[in-house]
């Protein structure tokens, strides 16, 4: 049954994003504001039962795809009891992390067969990812990484271009792909509450694809399918292992295709990454309501493109974006 999941422009929501944790053993810049977030009261964040429960609801109206976001997933003290119980479902689950605890967890993720790991690294320089994370972390997320392949994992490693940062190891990070079967995605910094972004501050799809042949002779670059709901337009280097993408929010939306909605840590369900609306679902299930027109209605408010910001001027609108989250209690 797909119509309680299906929009008014026919897309179906298939994919949930569940964020577990507001809390994060990083700090980094473009995601945490500089002065922390307002943390929501333990009572107030959904328990492993709530996760199970709300989860429930969207699996049995379509959903066939989970991925667990944060802060960071793996703070979760209860994390092997959301695993074990989401695994009951028998569909595909999924994790966004940062990688610090990954050794840690490495055999329940193997256990329920959580095979998609997405991994951030923003740059290859360890002085560097002290500066933009805040933390000393940059041997043990390399650690894990390696962990994580060696274990055949799918790794799709998350890079967060900045100007004047990053965008010099473009290349570098392509090369990583020579040798290792692992997805990178240079993703557009987006504005979210906190994160003082700036136009300015942005390397664009087009700037990527420039440095790109800059470098690679054409013949060298392929360009392939995209997924069928993709976040990341995706090539290949000519008999590298890997291959690398751009997610372009900013510049070249991919809102067509889109299919996924996003649960927070306490219990709130938005249609867009960039909706500043929620609905909350915690509060009817604690009071043994049934949630599921809440999740219809919720869908079928959702617009055509990013929240209805069509333009990046509307995107960077203060009123809006600074009403959303910061990325950090969104989960990307
Ligand atoms: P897959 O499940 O592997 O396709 O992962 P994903 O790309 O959907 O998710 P991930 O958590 O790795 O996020 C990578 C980047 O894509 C982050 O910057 C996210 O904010 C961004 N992203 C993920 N989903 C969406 C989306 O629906 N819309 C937009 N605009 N960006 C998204
Ligand atoms: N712009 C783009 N991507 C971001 N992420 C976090 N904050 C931002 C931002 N402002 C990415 C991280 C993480 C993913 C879930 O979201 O790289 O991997
Ligand atoms: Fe979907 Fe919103 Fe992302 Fe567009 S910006 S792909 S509508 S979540």
């Amino acid at each position: 049954n797909n119509t309680v999941l299906t929009d008014d422009f026919g897309r179906k929501h298939n994919y949930l994003r569940i964020s577990l944790i507001e809390k994060c053993n990083l700090r980094c810049t473009y995601c945490m504001p500089a002065d922390g977030i307002t943390l929501t009261p333990k009572n107030e964040l959904m328990s492993a039962e709530e996760v199970f429960a709300i989860a429930q609801t969207f699996v049995q109206n379509g959903v066939d795809k989970i991925r667990l976001t944060g802060g960071e997933p793996l703070l979760r003290k209860d994390f092997p009891e959301i695993i074990s119980k989401l695994a009951t479902f028998n569909i595909k689950l999924s994790l966004t992390t940062n990688g610090i605890l990954i050794d840690r967890h490495l055999a329940v993720l193997k256990q329920f067969n959580v095979r998609d790991i997405n991994l951030s690294l923003d740059t290859l320089i360890a002085s560097k990812f002290n500066s933009i994370t805040l933390r000393n972390q940059f041997d043990k997320v390399i650690d894990n990484l390696h962990l994580l392949l060696n274990n055949d994992f799918n790794v799709k490693v998350n890079v967060v271009l900045i100007k004047g940062f990053n965008e010099d190891e473009i290349i570098d990070f392509i090369e990583l792909t020579k040798f290792l079967p692992l997805s990178i995605r240079f993703i557009e910094f987006m504005p979210f509450a906190g994160n003082a972004w700036d136009k300015s501050k942005m390397v664009s799809q087009k700037q990527i694809l420039e440095t790109l042949s800059n470098h690679y002779d054409p013949s060298q670059i392929e360009k392939l399918a995209d997924e069928k709901n993709f976040t990341a337009r995706t090539f290949k280097i000519k008999d590298y292992q890997g291959s690398f993408g751009i997610i372009s929010s900013v510049t070249n939306p991919f809102c067509d295709s889109c299919n996924r909605i996003r649960l927070t840590a306490n219990g709130k369900i938005k249609n867009c990454l960039f909706s500043n609306a929620e609905t909350d679902l915690l509060t009817p299930l604690r009071n043994g309501e049934q949630i599921t027109d809440l999740i219809s209605a919720t869908i079928n408010s959702k617009k055509k493109v990013r929240a209805g910001m069509t333009t990046i001027k509307e995107l960077n609108n203060p009123n809006l974006n600074q009403d959303n989250r910061s990325m950090i209690a969104i989960g990307g």
